[in-house]
C-alpha cells in the first residue's frame, strides 16, 4: 500500500490550516519539516505550529526533525500532537533517541541523507517504524530528485522484506508524478511531496495525480 505525505514546507504559512484541510482527503500522513539553521541551513517551524494544526485535523503528523538536538524537543512534539518523529542517522547516538520516542508514544523514524551510506541505518531496522531515504540534500523544498538514491532504496526494500520487519520506506525530496513511480519501482511505499502538491494550482488534484502515478 502506497501512502502520500504532503509536506507543508511548500504551503502558504499564512494560511496553513486551510492548506492542510485542502489536501487532507488525499493525505495519508502530513509531513512536517522542522529545521534549526544548524543541521541544515534553513529555519522553519516547531512544536507550536504542530499544536495549532492539531486543533484543525486528525491527520497523522510525520515530523521530520532536521535539527542537531532532537532530544531536546521530542517531548514538546509529542505534547503538541505529533504521531511520529524522524531523526537523522548522521547524528550521534540515535539509539537513545529511539528509546525516548518510544517512551513518549511516538513512532520512530530514521532518515539518511543522500551522501550517507545505508549501512548507517541497516543495524537499526528492527527498532524503527519508518526509514526515510532523502532524495535531495535536506534543507529546502523544490530541489531536483537525486535518482542515484534509488540504489539505496532497492537495498533497503530487500533488507526490510528479508528481515520481515514492519518498516515504512519513505522517500522525500523532488517527488512528483514523474519521479514517484521511479521510487515506487525501487521499492518505496511512502512518498513525501511538497512543491509538487502545494505549488500546483489545485493541490488536491496534484496529490491525486501522484497517487495515480504510483498505483
Ligand atoms: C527537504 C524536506 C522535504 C521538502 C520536500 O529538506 O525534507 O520534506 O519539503 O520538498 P519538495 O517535495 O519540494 O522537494
Ligand atoms: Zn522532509
Amino acid at each position: 500500500m502506497s501512502r502520500i505525505a504532503p509536506s507543508i514546507l511548500s504551503a502558504d504559512f499564512a494560511c496553513l490550516g486551510d492548506a492542510v484541510a485542502t489536501v487532507a482527503p488525499e493525505a495519508d500522513l502530513l509531513h512536517v519539516d522542522v529545521m534549526d539553521g544548524h543541521f541544515v541551513p534553513n529555519l522553519t517551524i516547531g512544536p507550536p505550529v504542530v499544536k495549532s494544526l492539531r486543533r484543525r485535523t486528525d491527520l497523522y503528523f510525520d515530523c521530520h526533525l532536521m535539527v542537531d538536538n532532537p532530544g531536546d524537543f521530542l517531548e514538546d512534539f509529542a505534547a503538541a500532537g505529533a504521531n511520529g518523529c524522524t531523526v537523522h542517522a548522521e547524528l550521534d547516538d540515535v539509539t537513545s533517541l529511539f528509546g525516548e520516542m518510544r517512551r513518549l508514544g511516538l513512532d520512530v523514524g530514521l532518515a539518511v541523507n543522500p551522501e550517507t551510506p545505508l549501512e548507517a541505518a541497516l543495524p537499526h531496522l528492527a527498532h524503527i517504524d519508518l526509514l526515510l531515504l532523502m532524495t535531495v540534500h535536506p534543507g529546502f523544498g523544490g530541489q531536483e530528485f537525486i535518482a542515484d538514491v534509488m540504489d539505496k532504496v532497492k537495498v533497503a526494500r530487500h533488507e526490510i522484506d528479508r528481515g520481515e520487519v514492519q518498516v515504512a520506506l519513505q522517500v522525500d525530496g523532488g517527488i512528483s508524478e514523474k519521479t514517484a513511480p521511479i521510487a515506487a519501482a525501487a521499492g518505496a511505499d511512502t512518498f513525501v511531496a511538497g512543491s509538487a502538491i502545494f505549488h500546483a494550482d489545485d493541490p488536491l488534484k496534484a496529490a491525486k495525480r501522484i497517487r495515480k502515478a504510483i498505483a
